[in-house]
């Protein structure tokens, strides 16, 4: 394992006061999607995303020295807002042992985590992405803090995105600013399988100043996991074609993000996400994420743009609810077509308001 180091334990004649972390991590979208692994958390073709904001999780990771070894295994506390959940604790604790080579200190510590989302938990976005960026963060923070081993920012960003991704794949795009692209790419001096790479600094401006309203169409929990999802890839007849057209569109939207070409990367967004959907369909067995009122308002945005002219395009995530992209200057006349048109369509008429965003920040 890339990041394991033996050396990261606490010398027990001199421990640590007891003390607390807290990170708040955005979401992502993903316009070139992953979809399809191998190995342990390792795409198949290479994805973009951009970095949401108003989507986001705080965790807070309290730490205390305990000078038992609790069995040889992690001592958790899970609070899901203020109440515990034991759910998210079994998960969790089950990812931090699994990171015992890398942070092996964790099993000298009696550990409370503390979380909660900016949106409602039943409202059918996806929180594993900020979730486990967050609490990665706060991983990559207490080595710091425990070992000054991190001081390097580009360092940090490397490790909680490596280990971000090892919790849960597109988690790993959510640690930097504006874009970021994981798995490896010709067109990205740098890129890796193992963890995603910024490539905010390299896109035009337009679009850090994209909008991503979320429309929830159906907040129910899916019939199909992801993991189930990326799992039957394996046997799709259209696997091989599919990352090699991943790989191309990739090129061709960052060479369009790079140019500030509105229209390459809406035919694309669109583009890739019905590809996504058109590929669980054709999976065996085949299903179905999207719902009527899904494609009704795909339909919708289709007739608003060529009607308008406004540059307004859709993707979706693994699921019935649809992301609406567009820059920012045409906010009013967006939200106005929301309201009239497209609002009827989401359940409890709800959506999540969200831009593009600076990445996460200690709090
Ligand atoms: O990170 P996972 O395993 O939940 O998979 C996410 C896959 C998509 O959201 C559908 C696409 C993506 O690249 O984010």
């Amino acid at each position: 394992m890339m990041y394991k180091n033996p050396r990261l334990i606490i010398d027990s004649s001199n421990p640590p006061e007891p003390g607390g972390i807290v990170w708040r991590s955005p979401s992502n979208i993903a316009i070139v999607k992953y979809w399809g692994k191998y190995g342990l958390q390792l795409p198949r073709n290479p994805s973009l995303s951009l970095t949401l904001s108003s989507s986001f999780t705080d965790t807070r990771l309290e730490y205390e020295f305990r000078d038992d070894t609790h069995g040889g295994s992690v001592d958790l506390d899970f609070f899901f807002h203020q109440e515990p959940n034991e759910a998210f604790k079994v998960k969790t604790e089950a990812f931090l042992n699994d990171l015992a080579a890398i942070f092996p200190f964790l099993k000298q510590l009696k550990l409370t985590v503390r979380t909660g989302n900016s949106f409602p938990h039943s409202a059918g976005i996806a929180s594993s992405a900020s979730g486990m960026s967050a609490l990665t963060l706060c991983l990559c923070s207490l080595e710091d803090l425990l070992f000054g081993t991190l001081q390097d920012a580009a360092e940090f960003d490397r490790k909680a995105s490596y280990l971000a991704r090892l919790g849960s794949g597109s988690a790993c795009r959510s640690i930097f600013p504006h874009a970021a692209v994981w798995g490896e790419t010709a067109v990205i001096a740098g890129s890796s399988n193992e963890y995603a790479v910024p490539v905010g600094d390299q896109i035009h401006e337009t679009f850090k100043n994209f909008h991503d309203d979320i429309l929830i169409v159906n907040s129910s929990e899916k019939a199909v996991s992801s993991r189930a999802g990326h799992a039957l890839m394996e046997g799709n007849p259209y696997a091989e074609p599919r990352y090699a057209q991943a790989r191309q569109r990739l090129a061709l939207l960052f060479d369009a993000m790079r140019a500030g070409d509105v229209e390459t990367f809406g035919k694309i967004a669109e583009d890739e996400a019905l590809t996504l959907h058109a590929l669980m369909m054709c999976s065996n067995p085949s299903y179905l994420l999207i719902h009527p009122g899904t494609l009704a308002i795909l339909e919708k945005v289709r007739e608003y743009r060529a009607a308008s002219g406004h540059p307004v395009y859709f993707t979706l995530d693994a699921g019935p609810n649809v992301h609406l992209l567009y820059p920012g200057e045409i906010i009013h006349e967006v939200r106005a077509f929301i309201e009239d048109e497209l609002k009827e369509h989401c359940e409890r008429g709800y959506i999540q308001e969200d831009w593009v965003g600076e990445g996460p920040e200690e709090v």
